[in-house]
């Protein structure tokens, strides 16, 4: 399974990047908001510095709703730099668009997911990733889990090359429940990589052995 961060903090990336575990990068306008990325020359060169620190693929989000500036924004883009995924809605200017790119060889994210029909609509049109929201599903008391099982479970039964990427993960029981199942990419904050390092035995353990080593070093 492959671990992406989703944040547009270049620290954070950096800080993943050097744990030597990180696969690649997922950004959408609020995380760039949260940056105080604005204006499009800005958002532009902010991507280009993410590609730079991580070889992998970097989704980029466009903003038009329509096929004509969905396609426009795509491909500018797209000729950002060859790691550049172009995410595009899960709308109908977005599903055609996304049939555009496959067939141009331009690798896309359908963001934006919540049921197992529009996964399928993504599969269709070709996309490279599908992005099925997890943690927003769980806010409002539907199982966001049982939509990554369903997703998985239907592109094998034919074979779509389709990747589920779930997003919007908050935790590590996500996590680990999303590698369980078999999801292809996990998406989520740096906290939830880090998360995974804690267990307080192996901290009990390593003092532990610590004391001992030091004892015989007297
Ligand atoms: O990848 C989608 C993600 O950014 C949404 O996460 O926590 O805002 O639902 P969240």
């Amino acid at each position: 399974m492959k671990f992406f961060i989703d944040t547009a903090n270049l620290q954070e990336i950096q800080e993943a990047h050097d744990l030597g575990v990180l696969d690649g990068v997922t950004t959408n306008p609020s995380l760039m908001a949260k940056e105080g990325i604005f204006g499009h020359d800005n958002v532009m060169a902010h991507y280009k510095k993410i590609c730079e620190i991580v070889d992998g693929d970097i989704s980029a989000e466009v903003i038009a709703t329509d096929y004509e500036n969905i396609i426009k924004e795509g491909e500018f883009l797209a000729e950002l730099h060859p790691n550049i995924v172009v995410k595009v809605p899960m709308i109908r200017d977005g599903v055609k668009a996304i049939r555009y790119f496959s067939e141009k060889g331009i690798k896309t994210n359908c963001t934006l997911v919540f049921s197992a029909g529009q996964a399928i609509l993504a599969a269709k049109a070709g996309a490279t990733y599908v992005s099925p929201f997890v943690g927003r599903l769980d806010d409002v008391s539907t199982d966001g889990m049982q939509l990554i099982d369903q997703i998985v479970q239907i592109y094998s039964n034919y074979g779509y090359q389709t990747q589920v990427l779930a997003a919007s993960v908050r935790h590590v029981m996500h996590l680990v429940q999303c590698a369980e199942i078999g999801a292809d990419v996990v998406t989520c904050p740096l906290n939830v990589i880090t998360s995974l390092l804690n267990h307080p035995l192996t901290d009990i353990g390593l003092q532990k052995f610590l004391a001992d080593h030091a004892k015989g070093n007297k």
